[in-house]
């Protein structure tokens, strides 16, 4: 059978960045440590005056078309994943169709557009959709474009303020691919939640702690679905484990449990075991609250052992980098992890071609998906023509008050847009001119 996954991808940032130790933490009066260690951010990604998530996703799609050579007519279908839209008829995806025809000779009316909705878990649920379209055999030799791009901001003195962020992934979905083949294979947990919700509204109404129980627990349901079609997993199986990444402390609870969870009746248990000893078992107790107390104990012991912690820094940690200086990007986040993996990977010499990654998306409101990708032999290639690095480097990092300033403007405070103040330059690319329509 073809293989059919993600043959490339480009990473659009929003152009400034706010320091959260140096200049968040200050003017919340908070020890900046809750932000780098607790949360385990450095910084967040903020759209200037001119971005939003049509100008961040043009972009982004743009570079990923000038890169790979493709014209329109390569192109079937574009898709677009966003938790930020601003009509609930026309999908961002004929915007950004709209832009890449203003450089193009061609145009994409030959293409099916849709915007896909389900919180964060919509980016890789329209990965599925160019999958199954492929895998149907309708897409007559072409290829998907899935952008997932958001703006991820939060009411100010929010708890969510601290994750904010902004920015875009365009993925270009087609046959023999370049980086990674997906897996037939997927599980899903998914329930009616309300921990998460924008109904009609620019802000999310967030039950911050509580969201973080649902993701855990839609997660377990997700790796339980997944190991009933594809086998127990065991730790050494996958090479990286991306995750929707809300900030690197949410991923830090989920592996912990994760490990937890595959590490029993393995050959590791016995290491473990040794260290820590063995992992409760729920028939060994008649009280289900003395069973979950002797599993806390046991999971804070497990946190401290060698084993997991060379199992975190292999699989888990490289994953996080990016996500670390941008924040939260909704949509684009478990797709700028798996970038973050595997960059760090480039970096260190290591050929992961034939090995295996782990993907864990999910979506508030709530759903969490598993799947399985396999690294293909053009990845090296794909992952060195990224320009991240001079993407970070080159934000403008603003100061509290040029925050409060960016946040207004995006609040659609139609007083601060009017003389909105622009940060950066836009140099040869989309922007916003205030019209609704994009100019480049
Ligand atoms: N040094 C080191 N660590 C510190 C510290 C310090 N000085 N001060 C606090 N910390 C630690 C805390 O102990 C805590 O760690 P643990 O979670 O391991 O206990 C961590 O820093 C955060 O501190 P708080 O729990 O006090 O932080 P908070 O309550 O102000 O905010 C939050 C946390 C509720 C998750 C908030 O960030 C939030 O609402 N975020 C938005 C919702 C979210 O992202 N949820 C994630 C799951 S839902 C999802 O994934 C979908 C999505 O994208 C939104």
């Amino acid at each position: 059978m073809t293989a059919v996954g993600i043959d490339a991808v480009e990473i659009r940032t929003g152009k400034l960045e706010l320091d959260l130790a140096e200049t968040f933490a200050p003017a919340k009066g908070e020890d900046p440590g809750k932000y780098t260690k607790g949360l385990g951010l450095h910084s967040s990604s903020f759209p200037d005056a001119y971005e939003d998530i049509v100008t961040m996703g043009a972009n982004a799609a743009h570079r990923l078309m000038e890169r790979k050579g493709l014209e329109p007519d390569d192109i079937g279908r574009i898709d677009v994943a966003t938790e930020s839209a601003f009509d609930n008829s026309k999908p961002v995806s004929t915007y950004i169709a709209g832009c890449l025809e203003q450089v193009y000779d061609g145009d994409f009316h030959h293409a099916n557009k849709g915007e896909r909705k389900f919180a964060c878990v919509a980016g890789t649920q329209s990965i599925d959709d160019a999958y199954n379209w492929i895998r149907a055999g309708r897409h007559r030799g072409r290829k998907a474009i899935v952008v997932a791009t958001d703006t991820a901001l939060y009411a100010r003195g929010d708890p969510g303020e601290a994750t904010q962020g902004a920015g875009a992934v365009a993925l270009l979905i087609g046959e023999d691919p370049n980086l990674v083949e997906l897996s037939p294979e997927q599980g899903f947990g998914s329930a009616d939640e309300t921990d998460f919700l924008k109904p009609n509204q620019q802000f999310p109404s967030v039950d911050g702690k509580r969201s973080v129980q649902v993701y855990l627990a839609r997660m377990r349901e997700a790796v339980e679905d997944f190991e009933s079609v594809w086998g127990e997993i065991e730790p050494g199986d996958f090479t990286l484990v991306p995750f929707h990444t809300p900030f690197p402390g949410m991923v830090r609870k989920a592996a912990l449990l994760g490990f937890r969870h595959i590490t029993r009746d393995t050959h590791i248990e016995e290491e473990l075991a040794a260290e820590i000893g063995r992992q409760p078992r729920a028939e060994a107790f008649d009280d289900e609250a003395a069973f979950r107390d002797a599993i806390s104990e046991y999971t804070d012991k497990l946190k401290e052992t060698e084993t997991y912690a060379a199992w975190y820094d292999d699989v888990i940690d490289p994953t996080l980098t990016i996500s670390r200086e941008v924040g939260n990007w909704y949509t684009g986040s478990v797709h700028v992890a798996r970038v973050s993996g595997l960059k760090q990977a480039l970096e260190a010499g290591e050929d992961l071609t034939g090995e295996r990654l782990l993907v864990g998306s999910y979506g508030s409101g709530a759903q969490a998906e598993i799947h399985a990708e396999t690294v293909q032999p053009g990845w090296e290639d794909e992952i060195a023509e990224l320009n991240v690095d001079e993407q970070l480097e080159s934000r403008y990092a603003i100061s509290f008050e040029e925050y409060e300033h960016i946040h207004d403007v995006h609040n659609h405070d139609t007083d601060t847009q009017a003389d909105a103040e622009e940060f950066t330059t836009p140099d040869a690319e989309f922007v916003f001119d205030g019209w609704g329509r994009m100019g480049e």
